[in-house]
């Protein structure tokens, strides 16, 4: 079987539009404008309304790519939806929820789950698709209401996180100086609690007298010390196994947590900050949105072009990470 090239042809984003700066949280939470910013790099973060959805917010980005690109939805050949915070427990997915929404009929429509590295794992299941020819092109979408399962009582993890969504749509061309190159994925099981919301699945089923095991807790230090070696690692990984060298590289754009996270590997590896796209004073951490979201706005500011060469990187619950190398 011959395997098609396959290309980014157009993103979209949707952030909702309350947004909440580090005082504004400083007023019910015992924290501080200081604390935030100086521990990871965050000033706000957009939060979404109680009555919206995780697919909501997909569905908004997907019609902000739709007017942006003059798409027809008729074009769809697939709905995967990058997400760790589902509109329901297990079932249905996300996905198939952001399809009913669009009125999209008689295609595959499906969630995956590999916290933060989520959109890093879709990209590359719906590269696959593609190549292969089972699909002509599909929307991949990273979409998180991570407010809804922040423990809001929790300093250490609240400040940290944001709502939003962004989605790309990929089809195979026959232009071979554009497209995705390669892809890393890979997952530590065994870090799997450092990040973890404990109650509501099967392991441990909802208890209504324990409701604050039903939200997001996390091992801060831990979780940043994998981030900075797995981002460093999947860079080194990357190059070396395309024969590229980093000044060949035009940006490196990770999953956005803490950007001292970023800066540490950066200067681990000795590379240029600059080369790094960095947003997240405005947008915390949207999990598997932060990348697509990213990519969004890069390329409204016109400093992704054609052409440009691009690693994105991901790392987060499982514990997952990997990235994508792409020719964008
Ligand atoms: N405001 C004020 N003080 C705070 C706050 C806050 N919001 N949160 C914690 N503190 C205090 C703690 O109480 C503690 O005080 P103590 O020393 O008196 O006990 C102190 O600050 C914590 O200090 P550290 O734990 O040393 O803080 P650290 O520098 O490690 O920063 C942080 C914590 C920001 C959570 C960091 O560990 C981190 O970024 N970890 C990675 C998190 C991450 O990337 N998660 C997501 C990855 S996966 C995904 O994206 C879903």
């Amino acid at each position: 079987m011959v395997l098609k090239n396959v290309t980014i042809e157009a993103v979209g984003a949707y952030l909702p539009p309350k947004k909440v700066t580090n005082d504004d949280l400083a007023k019910t939470i015992d924290t501080s404008d200081e604390w935030i910013f100086s521990h990871t790099g965050i000033k706000s973060r957009h939060l979404a309304e109680r009555d919206v959805a995780t697919s909501d917010l997909a569905t908004e980005s997907v019609r902000n790519l739709f007017s942006k690109y003059n798409v027809n939805p008729s074009e769809i050949g697939a709905i995967i939806v990058a997400t760790a915070t589902q509109d329901y427990i297990g079932f249905p997915a996300t996905a198939c929820v952001v399809q009913d929404k669009l009125n999209l009929n008689k295609i595959p429509a499906f969630d995956i789950a590999a916290g933060c590295t989520g959109f890093i794992y879709a990209l590359e299941v719906g590269r696959a698709m593609v190549a292969s020819s089972s699909i002509p092109s599909a929307l991949i979408i990273g979409s998180e209401k991570l407010s809804a399962v922040v423990d809001w009582n929790d300093r250490n993890s609240c400040v940290l996180f944001g709502d939003g969504a962004a989605s790309v749509l990929i089809k195979s061309s026959e232009d071979n100086n554009r497209g995705i190159i390669d892809t890393i994925m890979y997952a530590e099981g065994s870090g799997a609690h450092y990040l973890k919301i404990p109650q509501g699945g099967t392991q441990k089923p909802y208890d209504p007298l324990s409701s604050s095991q039903t939200k997001l807790q996390m091992e801060g230090r831990s979780v940043y010390n994998f981030a900075v070696k797995v981002l460093t690692e999947v860079i080194l990984e990357l190059l070396e196994r395309n024969n590229l060298t980093i000044d060949q590289i035009d940006w490196i754009v990770p999953h956005q947590a803490n950007s001292r996270i970023i800066t540490a590997a950066a200067n681990r590896l000795k590379i240029d900050q600059q080369k790094f796209f960095i947003n997240i004073d405005e947008h915390a951490n949207t999990s598997a949105a932060s990348i697509p979201i990213a990519l969004n706005e890069m390329v409204e500011k016109n400093i992704l072009n054609k052409g440009d060469l691009v690693m994105t990187i991901g790392f987060g619950a499982g514990l997952t990470y990997g990235g994508n190398l792409i020719k964008w």
